[in-house]
């Protein structure tokens, strides 16, 4: 069977990690969390108190930053120069400050240049902002997952809550809010939809409907 390439996008907390593991899962495909990416070196910045207003630091310090996602049975693993960092950069200050340091150009060229090598051998789903505008352009399958910003902030507030983390949502809705605008208005490789992604609003539709849905597209296209 033909192994193809999946990219998934779409604004803060639509539920592109949770479709895109499925998938991968289902099709025992490889599953790429760009935003883990974006998300390290906005942790490791943070950590070593690089000034997030300068993007020549920001740059040097990515490329002397080893970032790995590895699959494992409690989920995606994340690793930063060897360390399991998976919880620390889903933290409130790592979320509110990774929409500065992922709209530098030159970032974004050492990230995308990673993700393509990802990509290259297929049998890959990755998700992310611009997964089908430029980091696989050619993927055979291209989703634009979107939802109400009501009900992606309920969602996140749901799995904060059955988590047992603190969680406000007002708080939720104004900063999923925020990193659209700010991931959306950037100059560089904005959130767009890509002209030949499929869009799927998932505001009425449960996991399973969306999993569903996107598993049908791909039985088209391998
Ligand atoms: O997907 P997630 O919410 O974890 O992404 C965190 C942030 O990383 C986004 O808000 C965005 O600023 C950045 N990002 C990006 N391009 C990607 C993936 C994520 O700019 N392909």
């Amino acid at each position: 069977m033909k192994k193809i390439r999946i990219a998934i996008d779409g604004p803060a907390a639509a539920g592109k990690s949770t479709v895109a593991k499925i998938i991968a899962e289902k099709l025992s495909y490889i599953y790429i969390d760009t935003g883990a990416m974006y998300r390290s070196l906005t942790y490791k910045a943070i950590k070593n108190q690089v000034d997030l207003d300068n993007e020549n630091a920001l740059a040097d310090l990515l490329l002397n930053t080893d970032i790995k996602l590895m699959a494992s049975e409690n989920g995606q693993l994340v690793f930063v120069d060897g360390t399991n960092v998976t919880n620390q950069i889903r933290g409130s200050e790592v979320t509110n400050s990774v929409s500065i340091v992922s709209k530098y150009r030159s970032v974004r060229e050492e990230m995308v240049r990673r993700q393509k090598d990802l990509a290259k051998d297929g049998g890959i789903v990755m998700d992310g902002r611009d997964i089908g505008t430029h980091v696989i352009p050619d993927a055979e399958l291209k989703i634009f997952l979107l939802a109400s910003v009501d009900e992606r902030a309920e969602r996140r507030h749901a799995e904060n809550i059955s988590k047992g983390f603190p969680s406000d949502i007002n708080k939720l809705k104004e900063e999923i809010e925020l990193r659209d605008k700010l991931d959306s208005e950037r100059e560089v490789a904005p959130l767009r939809k890509a002209a030949d992604a499929i869009e799927l609003d998932t505001t009425s539709l449960n996991i399973n409907e969306v999993v569903d849905n996107i598993m049908h597209l791909v039985h088209e296209r391998i």
